[in-house]
């Protein structure tokens, strides 16, 4: 009897190490770093819902890329920087790497551009699934996956709303 207790906890207790696996993988983190420079970038479009308030950002060189019709650089970061209320709530963080596509198996890439979510301590947020992320970003493939690049023809120094 005392046998098969004993059991049943070794049962239980490996049950538990696979769920914790298990939540590992799907909160998985990967190559995108939070970005340096943030004070850097520049913050070309803000977007407004209720209390929602998102300041997207990101470097001059990017920026002057999508002007001419030109790839983003590689190393680029984009940034949408979240505010509830006018408190910071989090930063959504997408970064283009060389090679970064072969991560990911085909149905899931975003080019080679990453995404992560991080707290306003900067760190990652590990529940969040960025699959999620890129099945969203993946409609916008002739965009650089960005949703808001067509607002940066337009942007000349004031962010555009
Ligand atoms: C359901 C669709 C959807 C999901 C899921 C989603 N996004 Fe977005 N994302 C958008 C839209 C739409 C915008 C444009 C801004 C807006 O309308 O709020 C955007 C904008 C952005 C931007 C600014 C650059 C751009 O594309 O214009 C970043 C960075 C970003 N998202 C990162 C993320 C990250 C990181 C995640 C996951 C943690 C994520 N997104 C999940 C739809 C989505």
């Amino acid at each position: 009897m005392k046998r098969v207790a004993r059991r049943s906890t070794l049962v239980a207790l490996a049950a538990g190490i696979v769920l914790l696996v298990g939540w590992q993988v799907r909160a998985e983190t990967n190559r995108v770093k939070f970005p340096e420079n943030l004070e850097q970038l520049v913050h070309y479009t803000t977007v407004r819902r209720g209390n929602v308030t998102e300041h997207i950002m990101t470097t001059r060189e990017a920026i002057e890329a999508v002007k001419n019709g030109q790839p983003v650089p590689r190393g680029t970061h984009f940034v949408l920087v979240d505010y509830r209320d006018g408190k910071l709530y989090r930063y959504f963080v997408m970064e283009k790497g060389d090679g970064w596509a072969a991560d990911y198996d085909e149905r899931r890439r975003t080019g080679d551009w990453q995404f992560q979510w991080f707290w306003p301590d900067r760190s990652v947020n590990v529940s969040e699934n960025t699959g999620r992320c890129q099945s969203c970003h993946q409609g916008r493939e002739n965009n650089e996956y960005l949703f808001t690049s067509n607002r940066i023809p337009d942007f000349s120094g004031t962010p555009i709303e």
